[in-house]
């Protein structure tokens, strides 16, 4: 952040941006603010609480710009010393960095050859001494920035500040974000709005490969030739209160209590009102998408089974095969894509690099790309034919809930919509589906309302060493979701299969007292219903404690079940927008009551931007 005279301002946003952000990394957290003196900084290994009280213990100086940073360690243990922002040697420069300088080792040679000393086993400390030895021969940052830039292999968001230049920032972005708050009187970077949300509103894109330099009342972007680009305004649309956590204990709480709203707003303006689809953030030729003969949905983790769910609508709605595929896997393989592929990248932050090289991947291969996303001004839009974009709002937990059920919303938008514009349903029939759609707010709303039992069956289950969860269709999705969600809250050993494949393996897990999740499909589906209550039975007799999820009215359940959550009648295909909700509230409240940080759980990171 930059603004005019010395002050305790600069420091005080960079604190506040970095407590809005600390969901993306917080294994350590660093500042730095330029001086009347020169630079001063302060970094800790941790959370950014530990950073807290260095400064409250050791004031830093009053400035007129300040950098921060919490670092996801990729290069170097989480240590005080690895901790940004690292410093060039006269320690009159100092550099943060988000992403992975791949080319860091050969840089790292060149420089020790050079007599240069390092204090960290970061990456990112390369760029500190290399900005440094630019900058000692151009005397210019922004130029010392472009000259470093070049050299760097990798992905990168870089801020640097010098003490020569004290109303300056600079920053680099490849591969990485980072967007620009315009403020009055004084400017901001972040690697995504909600670290100056309540500053500003106003925000610019940067586009890749570009270098910003702001001052309290300048923002100049250069492309990486040095020549003048103009990065893309836009207004942020939510507002600051969006980003905390609303009276709720954590972020996931109340993004679980969000869920209504995410569905309710991603269904909002996308139809005629007549019950006609149109979704014209596309940007796809409608000749295109009526040649397209295969879908190929890549994602990761929770986004991926998103694309699951999606692929039983869209199958059964389009009648166009559908694979899903983890967008790591897809990148290294040799996938059979053409110009008539369709392929959906969904992500939450629109960040995750994995997906993000699937992404050029196809389309190198002539595959149109359509991102599903939520987050605006991220890469994987930027890289993508067209997008259809998510208004879940921010989600600052690291374990995904409102985004997934906004992306499944996104994509039977999409479904429904190829579905008419092919001439596979007549408008009348997508508006029959879009009216069942707009009650699914209330009846997640229901969901959410009458969830006392399944928090008083978390707790009681605190000490379960391992949980099964089993779904049938789209029920399958819903229960990788169940696992993944009690996996990496409550640090359970969770699994998730189709039910059908019980019998083929994991019913030799089965043993006394072991808990199983069943999500159980409409009764109104006979041949579906009375299979997964057939499944539900084979556990029974072997011992297993069922924790059946189904419909308000189906009575076949209650024979075979320990517990039984209810959710309201849903159409089929929509079921995973109710079912999942108490299997999220059921991973939430038992790792609180393990007194586990359900927001930052061990080891994650919130975007996952390496690969
Ligand atoms: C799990 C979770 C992750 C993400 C995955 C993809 O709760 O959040 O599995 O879904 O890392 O992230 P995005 O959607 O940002 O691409």
């Amino acid at each position: 952040m930059g603004s005019a005279a010395p002050s305790n301002r600069p420091l005080e946003v960079a604190m506040e941006g970095l407590a809005r952000l600390e969901y993306r990394g917080y294994d350590s957290a660093g500042v730095a603010v330029v001086t009347p003196d020169g630079l001063a900084s302060a970094k800790r290994a941790g959370k950014l609480s530990n950073l807290r009280e260095a400064l409250e213990t050791a004031p830093l100086p009053a400035g007129t710009v300040a950098i921060g940073h919490t670092r996801w360690a990729t290069h170097g243990a989480p240590t005080d010393l690895n901790a940004h922002p690292h410093l060039s040697e006269d320690g009159r420069l100092a550099v943060i960095h988000n992403g992975i300088i791949e080319n860091f080792q050969t840089l790292k040679v060149e420089l020790l050859d050079a007599g240069v000393s390092f204090q960290s086993e970061t990456d990112t400390e390369v760029v500190a001494h290399l900005l440094a030895r630019a900058y000692a021969e151009s005397e210019d940052l922004t130029a010392a920035m472009l000259a470093v830039t070049r050299r760097l292999e990798g992905a990168y968001t870089l801020l640097a500040v010098h003490a020569a230049e004290p109303g300056t920032v600079v920053g680099a972005r490849r591969n990485s974000p980072l967007v620009i708050g315009l403020g009055d009187g004084e400017n901001f970077l972040g690697s995504d709005v909600a670290a100056f949300i309540s500053h500003t509103r106003e925000a610019l894109e940067m586009g890749q490969d570009q270098v910003v330099t702001i001052t309290a009342d300048d923002v100049r972007v250069v492309d990486a030739d040095g020549n003048p680009a103009e990065g893309r305004r836009f207004t942020v649309d939510w507002d600051a209160n969006a980003a905390v956590k609303g009276g709720f204990g954590t972020f996931m709480e109340k993004e679980i209590h969000d869920q209504p709203k995410a569905v309710a707003d991603t269904l909002l303006g996308r139809t005629d009102g007549q019950g006609n689809l149109v979704l014209d953030e596309l940007r796809i030729d409608e000749a295109v998408l009526r040649s397209v003969d295969k879908i190929i949905v890549i994602a990761c983790g929770t986004a991926a089974y998103a694309g699951h769910v999606a692929k039983y609508a869209v199958e059964h709605w389009c009648r166009i095969p559908v694979e899903v595929e983890l967008a790591h896997e897809f990148r290294y393989r040799d996938p059979v894509v053409s110009e008539k592929t369709l392929v959906v990248a969904i992500s939450q932050s629109g960040e995750t690099m994995d997906t993000i090289m699937a992404v050029r991947h196809a389309r190198e291969q002539g595959a149109k790309v359509l991102a599903v996303v939520n987050t605006h001004g991220s890469t994987i839009p930027r890289e993508s034919d067209a997008v259809l974009y998510t208004h879940a709002g921010p989600e600052v937990a690291v374990a995904s809930t409102k985004a997934f059920l906004a992306q499944i919303t996104a994509c039977y938008l999409l479904g429904l919509y190829l579905a008419q514009l092919r001439g596979n349903k007549f408008p009348d029939e997508v508006a029959g589906y879009l009216e069942e759609l707009g009650k699914l707010p209330e009846k997640i709303q229901h969901v959410i309302d009458h969830a006392d039992e399944v928090r008083a069956v978390a707790e009681a289950m605190k000490d379960a060493s391992s949980v099964l969860f089993l779904g049938r269709h789209v029920g399958y999705p819903v229960a990788l979701e169940g696992a993944l969600k009690l996996k990496e809250l409550a640090y359970i050993h969770a699994e998730g299969f189709a039910a059908g494949e019980l019998k083929h393996g994991p019913i030799a897990l089965i043993e006394e007292g072991q808990p199983v999740f069943f999500i159980v499909p409409t009764p109104r589906r006979p041949v579906l219903h009375n299979k997964v209550v057939s499944n539900i039975q084979e556990v029974r007799a072997r011992g297993a404690r069922t924790l059946v999820i189904a419909e308000e009215g189906d009575e076949a359940v209650n024979e075979f079940a320990d517990v039984v959550f209810r959710v309201p009648r849903t159409p089929t295909l929509m079921m995973p927008l109710v079912t999942v909700v108490p299997l999220q509230i059921f991973a939430c409240a038992l790792a609180g009551a393990k007194g586990y940080d359900v927001d930052q759980p061990r080891n994650l990171a919130k975007s996952v931007t390496v690969e």
